[in-house]
C-alpha cells in the first residue's frame, strides 16, 4: 500500500530518545506557529484522545511482570489508530497544521530497535493503524543516550524510559536507520546544538513546508 500525507494541512511529528530535547523544540514550534497565526493542534504519543490516554497509562505503569514486546507494539499502534482517526485527519483536512510529540517512527525504534521486533512487520502494522497516512516532516533529534540520560527527568522515570542506556542506543541506531531510509521525509538534527540553533533549524523548514502547500 503507497503511503500518503495530507493534501491540505501539514503533519510534523517529532522523534528521538527519551531526553533528546524533544519538548522542548515541540513547545518552541507551537509558540511560534501561534504567533505567526497559523492554525495548528498538537498531539502526543501514547495518548492525546480518551482511548488513548487509558491505553498509555497500562503501557507506562511500572509492574511487576514484563510486557511482552508484541503487546507493547500493538498497544503503542492502537493508540495511534485511535489518535490518527479521532484528531489528526480531521484536523489535516480543516488544513491545520498538526505537530505530534510522537508518531509510527517510535514504534519502529522502540519495539523494532529496542525490544527487537522484525521492523518490514513493525511498517504494516503501521500502516493499517495509521490508515497509511505519513508526517510531511518528520524531525529527529538526535543525541548520544549518555548525554539524553544526563539531561532527562529522573526524578520519576516511566516503565520505558526505566530500560537503560543501552536500550537507548539501541533506538537510537534505529532512528538514524529510518532517516536514511525514509529521506524524503526526515531532517536529522544534531541534539547537541543550542536550543535556539535547532528551532530555528525546525521553523525554516516548517514554513517552507506550510508555504508549499498554499
Ligand atoms: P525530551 O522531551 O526529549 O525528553 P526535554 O525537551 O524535556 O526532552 O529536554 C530534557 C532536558 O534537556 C531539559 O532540561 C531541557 O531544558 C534540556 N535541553 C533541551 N534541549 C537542549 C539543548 N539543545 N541543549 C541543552 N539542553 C537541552
Ligand atoms: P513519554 O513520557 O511521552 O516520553 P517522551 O516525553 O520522551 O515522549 O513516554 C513515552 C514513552 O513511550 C517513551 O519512552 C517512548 C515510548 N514509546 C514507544 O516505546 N513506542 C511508541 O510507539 C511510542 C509512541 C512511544
Amino acid at each position: 500500500m503507497k503511503m500518503s500525507t495530507s493534501k491540505k494541512g501539514t503533519f510534523i511529528s517529532f522523534e528521538g530518545i527519551d531526553g533528546c530535547g524533544k519538548s522542548t523544540q515541540v513547545k518552541m514550534l507551537l509558540e511560534k506557529l501561534n504567533k505567526e497565526g497559523i492554525d495548528c493542534s498538537l498531539v502526543r504519543e501514547p495518548g492525546g484522545t480518551q482511548v488513548s490516554e487509558e491505553i498509555r497509562s497500562v503501557l507506562l505503569k511500572n509492574r511487576e511482570e514484563n510486557m511482552s514486546p508484541r503487546a507493547e507494539a500493538l498497544l503503542m499502534t492502537a493508540s495511534r489508530a485511535q489518535l490518527t482517526k479521532e484528531k489528526i485527519k480531521p484536523a489535516l483536512d480543516m488544513g491545520f497544521c498538526v505537530i505530534a510529540d510522537r508518531y509510527k517512527d517510535s514504534t519502529l525504534a522502540y519495539q523494532g530497535g529496542g525490544r527487537g521486533i522484525d521492523i518490514d512487520y513493525l511498517l504494516e502494522l503501521n500502516n493499517f493503524a495509521t490508515y497509511d497516512l505519513d508526517p510531511d516532516i518528520t524531525i529527529l533529534i538526535d543525541i548520544s543516550s549518555i548525554e539524553a540520560q544526563n539531561r532527562a527527568n529522573i526524578n520519576n522515570p516511566d516503565r520505558i524510559e526505566n530500560a537503560g542506556v543501552e536500550f537507548q542506543e539501541k533506538v537510537r541506531n534505529l532512528y538514524i536507520q529510518l532517516a536514511n531510509r525514509f529521506p524524503e521525509r526526515f531532517l536529522k538534527i544534531d541534539g547537541r546544538e543550542s536550543i535556539e540553533v535547532i528551532h530555528s533549524t525546525i521553523w525554516e523548514k516548517t514554513i517552507n513546508c506550510i508555504n508549499a502547500k498554499k
